[in-house]
């Protein structure tokens, strides 16, 4: 389903949702609030990346290390996830959301994990746009993983036959073509384990704006950074240029 875009418009853009929880300190609310008000604006981004011809969004939304976050944190994140998959499947299938959850979903409840399942049957279908979210979702948890699963599927191969285009069939979605861009809101500019494989060559945008205040503007703002980048790929600008002439 996926079509060479302008490349001024990203095709994949990957999200690392931060700052809910200074966004509700900043108003003297429980954290808890400022996960509520975030989830309430990835409906906003999403509708407006597929009215800007994204094809593909990759959420963060729990990492494998935010388990360490205090019990009543990790529950309330829990909790808006499954009230998530409950409340919007309705409209992604209307405004063509084919939703997918990355990450390991093995340690979710079984009632948690079949809401997963059947949100992304629901949804399998729909083509305008490709949404991720990555619950329990780590960059080294994904590798890993894919080179286990390489290994079961090839017991006693010699280790040269393990490539990068190998590997690259055992990641989550295989299929969708890796970032182009990857925003992270609210100040901080690290990775924290997301998509460590897919971001080799995305550009990266970061800004100050915390994710509950992340609206249609600060979206256009990314999109405007990124369409006056030139994506080298190793390349010199002059070969770049010459072969876009
Ligand atoms: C991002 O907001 C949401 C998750 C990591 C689940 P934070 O909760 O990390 O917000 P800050 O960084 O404390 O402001
Ligand atoms: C990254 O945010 C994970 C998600 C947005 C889900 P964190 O707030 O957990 O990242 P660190 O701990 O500041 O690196
Ligand atoms: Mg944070």
């Amino acid at each position: 389903m996926f079509t060479d875009s302008a490349p001024a418009t990203p095709r994949h853009v990957a999200f690392i949702m931060d700052g809910n929880g200074r966004w509700a300190r900043q108003r003297r609310l429980p954290r808890a609030a400022g996960h509520v008000k975030g989830a309430a604006q990835v409906r906003t981004v999403i509708e407006h990346c597929a009215q800007r011809g994204v094809q593909a969004v990759t959420l963060y939304a729990f990492s494998t290390e935010n388990w360490a976050r205090p019990a009543n944190e990790v529950g309330a994140l829990m909790a808006l996830f499954a009230r998530y998959l409950q409340n919007e499947i309705a409209d992604m299938q209307r405004n063509g959301v084919q939703l997918r959850v990355i990450g390991d979903r093995s340690v979710f409840s079984e009632s948690l994990q079949q809401a997963i399942s059947q949100a992304e049957a629901a949804t399998a279908g729909a083509n305008r746009l490709v949404l991720q979210l990555a619950v329990n979702y780590g960059g080294r948890a994904e590798l890993l993983g894919a080179m286990q699963r390489w290994l079961q599927a090839n017991p006693g191969a010699e280790p040269a036959a393990l490539t990068e285009a190998a590997l690259a069939q055992y990641l989550f979605s295989p299929d969708l073509p890796a970032p182009d861009l990857l925003v992270r809101t609210a100040g901080e500019r690290r990775l924290s384990n997301f998509l460590l494989w897919q971001t080799a060559y995305t550009e990266l945008y970061f800004t100050d704006t915390l994710w509950p205040d992340f609206d249609a503007k600060a979206l256009d703002a990314a999109l405007a950074w990124f369409a006056g980048r030139v994506r080298r790929f190793g390349k010199t600008t002059e070969q770049v240029l010459n072969a876009a002439a």
